[in-house]
C-alpha cells in the first residue's frame, strides 16, 4: 500500500503502511509505568506492607483491606513482578527493601516522596494549560512541607554521603559553630553534631520553615542544634561560625551572599557549597526536568528557564573566580562521590558540586 494515497475503505482491510509500534512501544511503556506507580501508592495507602508483617495469603490480606480477593491477588502478582512483595505457596511476605522503605513504622518510609511523585503527576497531567499558567507558589509555604520530602530523599544515601564527604576535611573536626544556611529539614547539621561532640550548628531558614526543622531536631534528639528563623538575601545571618555548610538552595549561586557568608566564618573558616552549576556555554541539563521546573514559579523569585537556575546566577568558573577573592578553594567534589538515587524529578542531583573553600 505505501506511495497510495490510502482510502478509506482500504484502512479496513490493509494494516498501515507505516508500524504504529515506535508510538505503541513508547506508549506502553508509559502506559505500564503509570499503572505500576498507581499500585504501589494504592498498597502504600492501603498499607499493605505493613499488613504483610506477618505474611498472608491474598484472602487472608483480602479481610484486612476489605478488597475482593482476585483484585488483592492481582496487586500482589504485579508487586511480586517489581520486587516489592515475594510470593511463595500463595502467601506473600514484604521484601527487605519494602519494609524499608514502603512500611509506615520505618523511619526511612518513602510515603510523602511518593505523594510528591503523584502531585507531580497532576500538575504533568494538565501540561498544555501548565505551560501557559504556570503554578504560583510562595517559597516559604512550598518549602514547610517540601522539607519532609527532601528529608526522607536526602535518608536514602545523599546525606550519609555528603556527611562522609565533609568529615573528611581536617578542619571539621576542630569546628565548633557550624552554620546550616537554608538548612530546611537540618538533617545536615544534625548529622555534623552527631559525629562532632564539640560542635554545635545552627540551621538557617525561613521563619515558618524553621517551626518544622525543630520537628527533625527533636526526633533526633539534638540538643546542639538551634533553628535561626530569617531570609538569607535581607537578614544578618549571624557571625563566628568556624563552618558555613550551604546545600541546594535559591542563592547557592549568586554572588551577592558569598561576602555576606565569608564575613560571617572565622578566620580560616570553611564555606561549603552544595549546588547544581552550569558551566560556559552549557545547554539545557535535562529537558524534561527544565519542564517541571518551569511549571512551577516561585513568587517574588527570579527563575531562570533551566532546571534550578535563578536570574543572577553565576556559571561555575565565574563562581570559582569570586570565591578566589575571598577564600582559598580547597577542592570541588563531583556527584559521583554524594548523590544518592534519581527519581527524574525536581530534587534531583544532576551533576551537583560540593566546593569547599576555606576563608583567607
Ligand atoms: C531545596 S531546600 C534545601 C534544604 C537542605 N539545605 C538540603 O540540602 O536538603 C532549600 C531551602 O532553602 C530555604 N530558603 C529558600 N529561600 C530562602 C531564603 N531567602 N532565606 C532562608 N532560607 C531560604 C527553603 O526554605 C528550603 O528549606
Amino acid at each position: 500500500m505505501s506511495g497510495e494515497e490510502p482510502s478509506l475503505e482500504k484502512l479496513l482491510v490493509y494494516e498501515p503502511s507505516v508500524s504504529p509500534e515506535p508510538l505503541y512501544s513508547v506508549l506502553r511503556q508509559c502506559s505500564k509505568g503509570f499503572k505500576l506507580f498507581s499500585t504501589i501508592y494504592a498498597a502504600v495507602k492501603l498499607k499493605l506492607f505493613d499488613h504483610l508483617e506477618p505474611p498472608k495469603s491474598a484472602e487472608e490480606l483480602s479481610e484486612v483491606l476489605g478488597i475482593d480477593p482476585y483484585l488483592v491477588w492481582c496487586i500482589c502478582e504485579i508487586l511480586a513482578d517489581a520486587g516489592l512483595v515475594a510470593g511463595e505457596n500463595g502467601v506473600y511476605k514484604a521484601t527487605e527493601v519494602s519494609k524499608s522503605y514502603l512500611r509506615t513504622n520505618s523511619p526511612l518510609f518513602q510515603g510523602n516522596v511518593l505523594d510528591n511523585l503523584m502531585k507531580s503527576f497532576e500538575v504533568w497531567s494538565k501540561l498544555a494549560e501548565a505551560l501557559k499558567n504556570p503554578v504560583i507558589v510562595d517559597v516559604e509555604e512550598f518549602f514547610k512541607d517540601h522539607i519532609h520530602v527532601m528529608a526522607s530523599e536526602a535518608l536514602c544515601g545523599e546525606l550519609q554521603k555528603t556527611v562522609r564527604v565533609v568529615v573528611e576535611l581536617p578542619e571539621f573536626w576542630e569546628a565548633k559553630t557550624l552554620l546550616d544556611l537554608g538548612g530546611g529539614h537540618g538533617l545536615y547539621a544534625i548529622a555534623f553534631t552527631k559525629l562532632n561532640p564539640k560542635l554545635r550548628a545552627y540551621v538557617f531558614d525561613l521563619p515558618q520553615v524553621v517551626e518544622h526543622t525543630k520537628r527533625y531536631v527533636e526526633a533526633f534528639g539534638a540538643d546542639r542544634v538551634e533553628v535561626l528563623a530569617g531570609d538569607f538575601f535581607t537578614d544578618d545571618i549571624g557571625s563566628g561560625y568556624d563552618i558555613v555548610f550551604f546545600s541546594y538552595n535559591p542563592g547557592g549561586r549568586n554572588p551577592t551572599l558569598v561576602p555576606k557568608i565569608h564575613a560571617s566564618l572565622n578566620p580560616g573558616g570553611l564555606f561549603i557549597n552544595k549546588h547544581v552549576f552550569y558551566r560556559r556555554g552549557e545547554g539545557s541539563k535535562n529537558p524534561m526536568l527544565d519542564i517541571e521546573w518551569n511549571l512551577l514559579k516561585f513568587a517574588g523569585e527570579k527563575q531562570g528557564k533551566k532546571i534550578y537556575s535563578f536570574k543572577g546566577d553565576l556559571l561555575l568558573e565565574e563562581y570559582l573566580e569570586l570565591l578566589s577573592r575571598y577564600f582559598e578553594v580547597v577542592k570541588v567534589v563531583d556527584e559521583s562521590a554524594f548523590a544518592g538515587c534519581s527519581l527524574a524529578k525536581l530534587g534531583d542531583t544532576l551533576d551537583a558540586k560540593i566546593i569547599v573553600a576555606k576563608k583567607r
